[in-house]
């Protein structure tokens, strides 16, 4: 079975290596050339772990990476996973997914193979039927569910774990019309993910699930927040003792209740205003959305008070952000939320210093020479008024009252309680815990 792969990014390019890597025959195309020339050579062009073993294996096999479309008239599967962001009003933007399923029609025009087209992309309820179908039988010149299957695939993985999430998901979801290609495709990840969970069901809700999926994650987080600042003014509360026992009930699950300046990334944020948007366009009022995003916005607004509280005006200031990935484990610096700060203390005036492990290069990538790198957290740290660790990245967990000697004021602002044990001499304000006053 040959198969074809749209789009190699976090979601793209994992499931390129993962498949390879197990024997198939594959093709990645990509329209970023450079990307394709790096990932030939074995190269990611961004960190995950296992990517690149992985990838590497995959080489060894019957993969093949190109910026060539006509590649894909040989496979028999073709997924799609390229980039879904959101438009200024926060609306998701389908300019990139349009432009590659008109090439992809174009390409299957020619073809004589019945190709199942899998959309693992997010996209809003009624894409798939209202858009993507028609581009593709309009390029095409073919009929989808006769001549061709078109199935809404979406992905679950977790940037961090993308390799173990490809290679086991919790769950496969097949979206679209009760079809020959459905039955094929349901044979095929049986054979794939032998212990998943199918489940099959139309377009419009398989759209939904993903939705439902993050907007649900979103809502943990930002209740887990909420508690946390209650928690701030309760004396010697721990957020994280609350969090350890209420995820011990298996109706509440221990997952995403981790306290911290709110949820980042490049899904979560972008895939709530995409879903508050479309339920206000649909006439739903997303009172409970609107309110996960609103506290979203305010936990970061607390770290800024926090530091403004204990340096006075802001301006001028000496301020180190540890960590910038939106989480630990990757490079990936999308709709982080250190990256809001960092933008917010530069309309301040703050001077800033970074660290992080994996993400500086994308960092200086966004802010040139506005800002401070640093490769050490000793060097970070040294005449620094303030730190801020906004990262949960375990080399954090290593600082001492040694490493912080530097500092011009110690002043330490912990939005993960990395450092809540121990003993350090400084002015420490953890989030989620309570101050004695
Ligand atoms: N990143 C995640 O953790 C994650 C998890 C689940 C779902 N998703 C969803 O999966 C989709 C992809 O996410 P991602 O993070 O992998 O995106 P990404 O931006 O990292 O990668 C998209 C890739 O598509 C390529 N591309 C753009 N136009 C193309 C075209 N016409 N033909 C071929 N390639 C093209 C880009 O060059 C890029 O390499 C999005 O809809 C996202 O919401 C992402």
């Amino acid at each position: 079975m040959n198969i074809g792969i749209i789009g190699l990014g976090f979601v793209g390019l994992s499931l390129t290596s993962v498949l390879a890597s197990k024997g198939f025959n594959v093709v990645g195309i990509d329209v970023d050339e450079e990307k394709c020339n790096k990932i030939s050579n074995g190269i990611s062009p961004f960190f995950e772990p296992d990517l690149e073993k992985t990838l590497k294996k995959g080489l060894k096999k019957n993969l093949q990476i190109k910026n060539d479309f006509s590649l894909i008239q040989s496979c028999d599967l073709i997924f799609v996973t390229v980039g879904t962001p959101q438009n200024k009003t926060g609306a998701i933007d389908l300019s990139i997914i349009k432009k590659a399923m008109n090439t992809l029609g174009k390409n299957i025009r020619k073809s004589k193979k019945q190709h199942t087209i899998l959309v693992k992309s997010t996209v809003v309820p009624g894409t798939m039927k209202d858009v993507i179908l028609p581009i593709l039988e309009n390029s095409s010149r073919k009929k989808a569910g006769k001549d061709f299957g078109l199935i809404s695939n979406p992905e679950f993985l977790q940037e961090s774990t993308a390799i173990r999430d490809t290679e086991f998901p919790h769950a496969v979801v097949l979206g679209g019309y009760e079809t020959k290609f459905i039955k094929k495709m349901k044979l095929f990840f049986t054979k794939l993910h032998p212990k998943t969970p199918i489940i099959v069901t139309n377009h419009q809700t398989a759209e939904m699930i993903k939705y439902a999926n993050n907007s649900f994650l979103a809502t943990k987080i930002s209740f887990i927040n909420q508690l946390s600042n209650i928690c701030q003014e309760i004396p010697g509360a721990n957020v994280d003792d609350i969090a350890r026992t209420i995820g011990l009930d298996s109706r509440i699950g221990k997952l995403f209740l981790n306290a911290g300046p709110g949820y980042g990334g490049s899904c979560l944020p972008k895939d709530m205003k995409a879903l508050i948007k479309f339920a206000t366009t649909a006439g739903v009022k997303p009172t409970l959305l609107n309110a996960v995003e609103d506290i979203n916005v305010r936990q970061l607004e607390q770290i800024i008070s926090i530091a403004k509280e204990r340096l006075g005006n802001l301006a001028g200031k000496q301020i180190t952000i540890l960590g910038t990935a939106f989480k630990p484990n990757t490079d990936d610096i999308r709709d982080s939320i250190a990256i809001e700060l960092i933008k917010k203390f530069l309309n301040r005036k703050v001077k800033i210093t970074v660290h992080d492990p994996r993400a500086l290069e994308n960092t200086k990538k966004m802010f040139g020479n506005k800002i401070t790198y640093e490769k050490t957290i000793r060097d970070a740290l040294t005449k620094s008024q303030c730190a801020i660790i906004m990262t949960h990245w375990k080399e954090y967990s290593k600082i001492n009252n040694n490493m912080i000697n530097k500092m011009r004021k110690k002043i330490i602002i912990d939005s993960r309680r990395i450092l809540s044990e121990k003993e350090i001499n400084a002015d420490y304000q953890a989030i989620g815990i309570g101050k004695n006053k």
